[in-house]
């Protein structure tokens, strides 16, 4: 690529693959630049690709993140998408994105000290979002046939400067490799899937309270319009994958989706529900 940007090269799979943990990974492609790697995944899998076959990318021109938003996909990061090819159909799947950002958060964590999952899926660390996980399914007559896990990861900070809210590896890791943290988000998507697979939502649901960075905090849950959804404190999940939102009456709301944001609650408020 000569367009006056810088010029890329793609991630070295058989380095990801020296660094990898997990033996689930069966195929792996990298690009230096593509649109989309789900979209890329999605193809894929269309045209056969086995389970466990991962496509990286060390840029985007359109990547997509969650609620329809698009992905700022410079150099610096590494996104990745996986097919999965679960025996199970789509309604007991509903867990499986926070599952993935769970392990993404735990093999992240050996890298550089506790990150944190804000449901459903975004990666924290304690400068901002390290990583977003974005799932795309393909079912038919009610029965899985993939399941795309796209995972977007700040590596280093873009050379065009500041994005707000965002917190990068190099930042505390200043000699990581794009190889070695693409090994992380392998590990990460593989202890996901496999947490998920083999102890189902009950098990996602226990492994998140250990790394959930909202609970017990007063949110605001939106829909993607901006509309509000509901507002009480963060209660962890439900073993769908819905979080648990405790009103100022004590009701429990189970959301599927939404986005959520942290919310000041004054001190008189606060007591007044203890
Ligand atoms: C989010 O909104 O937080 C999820 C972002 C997911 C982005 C990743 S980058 C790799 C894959 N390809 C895409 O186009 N999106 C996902």
């Amino acid at each position: 690529m000569r367009d006056g940007r810088q010029t890329l090269a793609a991630i070295d799979a058989a380095d990801v693959r020296f660094h990898l943990t997990s033996d689930m990974w069966v195929r792996i492609e990298t690009v230096a630049e593509t649109g989309s790697t789900n979209d890329d995944a999605i193809g894929l899998a269309r045209s056969g690709a086995p389970h466990a076959t991962a496509v990286l990318a060390s840029r985007q021109t359109r990547g997509r993140g969650r609620l329809g938003r698009s992905w700022e996909s410079p150099a610096g990061g590494i996104y990745i998408s996986a097919i999965v090819r679960p025996q199970l159909p789509a309604a007991d799947l509903t867990a499986l994105p926070v599952a993935v950002a769970v392990g993404v958060a735990h093999t992240i964590s050996r890298l550089v000290g506790d990150a944190r999952v804000k449901w459903p899926n975004d990666v924290l660390l304690p400068g901002g979002k390290v990583a977003g996980v974005l799932l795309e399914l393909g079912t038919s007559r009610g029965s899985t046939e993939w399941v795309v896990i796209g995972v977007g990861l700040n590596v280093r900070r873009p050379g065009d400067g500041f994005v707000d809210g965002a917190a990068y590896l190099a930042d505390q890791v200043p000699d990581i490799t794009c190889e070695q943290a693409a090994a992380a988000v392998l590990d990460g998507i593989a202890e996901g899937f496999q947490l998920h697979v083999g102890g189902g939502g009950s098990a996602v649901r226990e492994a998140l309270e250990g790394c959930d960075a909202l609970l017990g905090c007063e949110v605001s849950v939106h829909e993607a319009d901006g509309s509000c959804v509901t507002r009480g404190r963060a209660a962890g999940i439900d073993d769908a994958g819905r979080l648990l939102v405790e009103g100022a009456d004590g009701s429990i709301s189970a959301i599927a989706s939404g986005d959520v944001t942290l919310r000041h609650v004054d001190s008189e408020q606060r007591s007044s529900r203890q």
